[in-house]
C-alpha cells in the first residue's frame, strides 16, 4: 500500500515538474512577452512633461514680444485702412476713454481725477513715438507705472489697432 502511494507520489511530481518544463519553454518562446512583464504606466506613475530651462517660444508668444526691443517691433501694416482704424476707436472705447477721456486730452472719466493728467495723445511727444514704443508702453506700462499694462486685456492684434488709431488723431 505504501508503496503504491510512493509511486503515485513519484508519478505526480514527474508530471507537476514536465508541465513546469513545458509552460516555462513555451513562455521562454514566446514573442509578444508576458503582460506582467511589459511597461504598465499607471496614471501619474510617470513624472509630467517639464520644459527645459530657457525654453522659449519659437514664434510669437506675449514672453517674446516683451522680449523684444521697442525699435525693432512694427505695426502688421504698412498703412492702416478704415477698418482697422474703426477697431481700434472701439478699443480705445473699451480701454482707454475712462483714463485719456473722449477728446483724448486725459480728462477721462478717471483720468480727470490723475495728477498730472492721462498723456495727451494728440501731443507732439505721442505723435513722435514709434509704433514699437507705443507698444510697449500700452503693453506693459510705463516705468511709473501711471500707464496700466493691458497686455493681459488686449489681443495684440487689437493693441496695434488702437495704436493706428492714436495715430490717426494726428494726422
Ligand atoms: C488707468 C488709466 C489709464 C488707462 C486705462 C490707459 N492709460 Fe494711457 N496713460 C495713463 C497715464 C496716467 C499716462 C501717463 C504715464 C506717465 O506719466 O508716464 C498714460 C500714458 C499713455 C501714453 C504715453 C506713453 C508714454 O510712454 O509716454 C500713451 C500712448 C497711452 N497712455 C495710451 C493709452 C491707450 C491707447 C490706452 C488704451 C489701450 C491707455 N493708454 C489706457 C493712464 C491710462
Amino acid at each position: 500500500m505504501i508503496k503504491r502511494i510512493a509511486v503515485l507520489g513519484a508519478v505526480v511530481v514527474v508530471l507537476a515538474l514536465g508541465i513546469y518544463a513545458v509552460v516555462t519553454v513555451y513562455d521562454n518562446l514566446m514573442s509578444a512577452g508576458r503582460m506582467w512583464e511589459t511597461p504598465a504606466i499607471k496614471p501619474h506613475e510617470r513624472p509630467v512633461d517639464t520644459m527645459a530651462e530657457g525654453v522659449v517660444p519659437f514664434s510669437g508668444g506675449e514672453a517674446q514680444l516683451r522680449a523684444t526691443p521697442a525699435e525693432e517691433l512694427h505695426s502688421p501694416w504698412q498703412q492702416a485702412d478704415e477698418k482697422i482704424i474703426e477697431r481700434g476707436r472701439t478699443v480705445y472705447a473699451r480701454f482707454c476713454a475712462h483714463c485719456h477721456g473722449k477728446n483724448y486730452d486725459g480728462m477721462g472719466t478717471v483720468g480727470q481725477s490723475f495728477s498730472p493728467l492721462p498723456t495727451d495723445l494728440t501731443s507732439p511727444e505721442v505723435r513722435a513715438m514709434a509704433d514699437g514704443e507705443l507698444f510697449h508702453s500700452i503693453s506693459y506700462g510705463t516705468p511709473n507705472g501711471r500707464q496700466p499694462p493691458l497686455h493681459a486685456s488686449i489681443t495684440p492684434g487689437d493693441r496695434w489697432r488702437v495704436i493706428a488709431f492714436v495715430k490717426s488723431l494726428s494726422e
